[in-house]
């Protein structure tokens, strides 16, 4: 069982990672060289999201900020919270001067806290992996949802990312367990990994859902996207099976009881 000090830990941790990589991981992203991010995954998260024209929101995890702006080029606001300090610099240095755009270097469960109900959409690319307990972030991310607002988030789909990436040997990669894994943070059009390698939880994907419907989310749609047709040949070696899983569930209307549940492992 994972204890709210050793969860802490471990997020400080990962804060520690994400600083480490952040110049490489915004140089990356500003060169053009993320193909998934900029071809797959936002323009995936963005149509779920549907019209944010009007519309209060995060994004959590938010990394250089590029889907903060993307996103802040129609919603009324937009607010990128990240744990790493040294991502929201460089997130503020190149978008910091837009009036509906602000970012601000804490963990969404610490902005849940002194957040009431107030953001229609929450979005969450590539980052509901990198926290130790399921349950604790999901129902953060409800808690500053307004009813029947939305959470859009991409996961690496756990069905596939380890025949995909190899991150674990297939005969000790068990997919049925909950479990952390430290591994380089590569990309394929990028030779070179990021400085330090990264540490992400593994969860089967009956634990997402079992995790969102007890946060208090009804799932509306699971898109696994496939690669356009103009990707990169290099990109598209071995894209014959999903890499990504891209939710869209809603906050239900009437709050319940909700109990987190935890693994044998404590991660959940
Ligand atoms: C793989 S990066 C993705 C960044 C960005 N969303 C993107 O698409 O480029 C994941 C980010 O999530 C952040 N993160 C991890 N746990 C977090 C938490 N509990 N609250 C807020 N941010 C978190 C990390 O610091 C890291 O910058």
């Amino acid at each position: 069982m994972t204890t709210a000090r050793q969860e802490q830990r471990l997020v400080r941790e990962i804060a520690r990672e994400w600083g480490q990589n952040a110049a490489e991981r915004c140089r990356q992203l500003a060169n053009g060289l993320d193909f998934s991010h900029d071809s797959v995954l936002v323009p995936t998260i963005l149509q779920l999201a549907g019209t944010l024209r009007g519309k209060k929101v995060i994004d959590v995890g938010c990394g250089c900020g590029f889907l903060t702006e993307a996103a802040s080029r129609t919603a009324a606001s937009v607010l990128g919270v990240d744990i790493s300090h040294e991502m929201i610099t460089h997130a503020r240095r190149r978008f910091g001067k837009r009036p509906n755009l602000s970012f601000e270097a804490t963990s969404i469960q610490e902005r849940a806290g002194m957040t009431k109900p107030v953001f229609d959409v929450c979005l969450a690319n590539m980052s509901l992996m990198l926290m130790p307990s399921l349950d604790s972030a999901l129902v953060s991310m409800r808690s500053i949802l307004k009813p029947g607002g939305r959470l859009v988030f991409s996961i690496p789909h756990p069905c596939t990312w380890n025949t995909f990436r190899r991150d674990e040997p297939s005969e000790s990669f068990d997919y049925w367990e909950s479990h952390a894994v430290v591994a380089p943070f590569r990309i394929t059009l990028d030779p070179k990994p990021l400085p330090v390698a990264s540490t992400f939880f593994h969860r089967a994907l009956g634990k997402y859902v079992e995790a969102l419907v007890g946060a208090g989310f009804r799932i509306e749609s699971l898109i696994e996207p496939n690669a356009p047709r103009n990707s990169p040949p290099k990109y598209l070696k071995g894209f014959s099976y999903p890499r990504f899983a891209v939710f869209s569930v809603v906050a239900n209307m009437f709050d319940r009881e909700r109990r987190p549940r935890r693994h044998s492992n404590g991660l959940s």
